[in-house]
Parts: structure tokens; sequence; C-alpha cells
């Protein structure tokens, strides 16, 4: 191809650089999960002072050789807002020539094992090599009938059934999960608490292993709160005095309750069969008027085009390669509740990338 004019050589060259970066893209995630698993964010965390290059090598007990190789990571993850490089005091200064020591940011804070909120775990989950792999086989899965989704064309079997023979994923995938419920359990007591009060009963429906419930039971001490699960997921857990945890399959049979919830499940599932789960809630609670409802956790895309966009729309290509279900807009979700015999719903969008959404028959 000849080139024309300087405006088309600029395109070519913007285009070329587009696609390099797009290809590198995933440098961004392995990096970070590179830090946390040398602990990166927890020693600079306990040293309490911005951190030298040299002193963060010694703690990392790699070798000196190693040095100019933990900068070229550490480079990488100030560009991306993990760590941030301060003027080292010349108290602080190991040995005269460093200048700038590295210190956490809002976001590796979040890092933190010591920290409440530390969302690690999820985020290791999302890099395990079973869930890596389906990526490998999304070309081989458009063109090949038979499979539900990239997940089975790589391992054979849906996600939650591999967790029942994988007693590591199992572990993973719940530890993964519950690390998210606690902020999300703060912000709501903070911003909605009046979802819950009123209530006597709540059965939390796929509920993993009941962070969320936990904190939920305990600022509402007068409500019966059931956390139901696979039972490869639940049995075994102790519950408390009104918090129980009861194994089953929401497919077959759901608890009877005031209030049914769902946190970071319908997104799992098709249409079909979300509509066939809202249905057999709808039997398990009571009227609007008797303070029958569906509390609903989840992403309403937003398509107004800013980054909370981007990150709603990698979520649903997540869901594309390891479940049956999708991210969905508010008018999807509207059609979801018409489709499956409820009257109305109520948002609130107060969870970042997500929002509380009250359903009522
Ligand atoms: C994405 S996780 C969400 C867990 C939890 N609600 C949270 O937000 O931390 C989905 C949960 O649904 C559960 N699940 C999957 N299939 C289920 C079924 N047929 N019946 C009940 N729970 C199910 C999984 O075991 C898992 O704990």
């Amino acid at each position: 191809m000849a080139l024309q004019n300087d405006e088309q050589t600029r395109v070519l060259l913007n285009s070329q650089a587009h696609i390099l970066n797009q290809a590198y893209s995933f440098v961004k995630s392995m990096s970070l999960k590179c830090a946390i698993e040398l602990e990166i964010p927890d020693i600079i965390n306990r040293h309490g002072a911005p951190m030298s290059l040299s002193e963060l090598v010694d703690a990392l007990y790699v070798s000196k050789e190693r040095s100019q190789h933990v900068y070229r990571l550490m480079s990488f993850l100030v560009h991306t807002g993990f760590f941030v490089t301060q003027s080292l005091s010349s108290t602080t200064s190991v040995d005269g020539e460093e200048k700038e020591g590295y210190m956490l940011t809002p976001v590796s804070q979040l890092l933190l094992k010591e920290e409440s909120f530390n969302i690690a775990p999820l985020f290791l989950v999302f890099l395990d090599p079973i869930m890596m792999d389906p990526w490998q086989n999304m070309s081989k899965w458009f063109r090949n009938e038979n499979d539900i989704n990239p997940f089975q064309t790589t391992h054979g079997k849906m996600a939650y059934e591999l967790a029942v023979t994988e007693p590591k994923l199992n572990q993973s995938i719940n530890e993964g999960m519950a690390s998210d419920g606690r902020l999300v359990a703060s912000v709501i007591l903070k911003h909605c608490k009046s979802i819950f009060e009123g209530l006597d009963s709540v059965v939390d429906v796929g509920g993993g292993t009941g962070t969320f419930a936990r904190c939920i039971a305990e600022a509402f001490p007068n409500l019966s709160y059931i956390n139901f699960d696979l039972p490869q997921v639940v049995n075994g857990l102790e519950g408390s005095k009104n918090l129980s945890f009861v194994g089953g399959d929401m497919f077959e049979a759901i608890p009877k309750a005031q209030a049914i919830l769902f946190k970071w499940v319908l997104h799992n599932w098709s249409d079909e069969e979300c509509i066939g789960i809202l249905k057999r809630c709808k039997e398990a609670i009571p009227t609007k008027e008797n303070g029958g409802k569906v509390i609903i956790i989840e992403m309403v895309v937003n398509e107004s085009g800013n980054k909370t966009l981007e990150t709603q729309l990698l979520f649903d290509m997540f869901e594309l390669t390891l479940a049956t279900g999708r991210q969905r807009s508010e008018k999807d979700w509207a059609k979801l509740f018409h489709d499956a015999c409820f009257s109305d719903y109520k948002l609130y969008p107060v969870l970042g990338l997500r929002s509380v959404i009250e359903v009522y028959p």
C-alpha cells in the first residue's frame, strides 16, 4: 500500500500503535498478579515509609542481579496507578544515591492482606489458568455448535461442575467471591440500609460462603437470614443465632422468605434461566403489600461511554467465556422482570460498577 500523504501516514501509525497496545493489554493484569504473588503491596505497607528499590529487592529475597528487573516491574506498576514514587528524605535514603521510594496508592491499599476490603483473592481467581485457558478457544467455540461456552470447549464441563471435582478451584472461587462481600455490605449498610429495614426473613441465593450474609445478619439481629448455595459451597459452614447455611439447587427449589436476594448471581445465567429462577422466587415470597421483594446486586450496563462502561463490557466478555449469562442494561433488566411477571422495580446506583435493584411482585 503506497502512502499518499501525511494524514494517511499518521492514521496508519496510530492504527499500528493501537493494535500493538491491544496485543499486550494482558501485561497489565499479569504484572499486577506477579506483584501480588511477590507480596509487594504488603512489603511496602509494612515498611511504613517510602521504600527504595534496594530495600524492596532485599525484602523480596531476590538476587541483586534481579534488581533492574524489579525496577522495570515497579515502573510499569507506577505507570498503571498501583504505586507512586516519593522523594526519600536524607535520613531514609539508603546509600545516598537513591532519591525516590515506592508508596502505595488507594488502589494498592485494596490488595493488602490485612485490609478488610482486600480484593486480591477475587483478582487472582479471574487470572487463574483454569479461567484464562478458555480465552484461547473462543474462536474455536464460535465455530462449534455443541459447547455451551469456551470454558466447556476447554475443560469439557461448566465452571460450577468442574468446581465439584476440583477442590482447589472451588476454594479459590469461594475465597475470591467472599473477598467482595464485606465492601458491598458496608456500602449498602451506609447508603441504602432501608432495603433491609422491616424485613423478617431473607434468603441469599448463591450467597457463597456467606461473607455478605454475616455482615447483614449482624447488622439486623432480628432478621432471619438463610445463605443458600450449592452443597459443595456451604457444607460444614457454621451459622449464628440468626444466620443459617442451607445447601440446595436454585433450579429445583428456593426456600420461602419475605425477600430473596441475589448478589452477583443472575449475570451468570441466560434470560430464559433467569426468568425461571425469578418465577420460582415469586412463588417463594409474599405479595408486595406484605413486604415481598427480590433484591438484586448486579451491574446495570451504563451506555454513556465512560470507564465504567469499558469495565462492564469486560465483565460481559468474561460471562461469554465462562457462563451462559451476560451483563444487562436497565432496559434488559426491566424486560426480564416483566417477563417473570413482576410489577415494578427500583434502582439504587450506589455501588460503583454495580447497583442494587429492588423488584416487586
Ligand atoms: C458469582 S458467585 C456469587 C457469590 C456471592 N453471592 C457473592 O457475591 O460473593 C455465584 C454463586 O452462585 C452459586 N450457584 C451456582 N449455581 C447454583 C445453583 N444451581 N443453586 C444455588 N447456587 C448456585 C455458586 O456456587 C456461587 O457461590
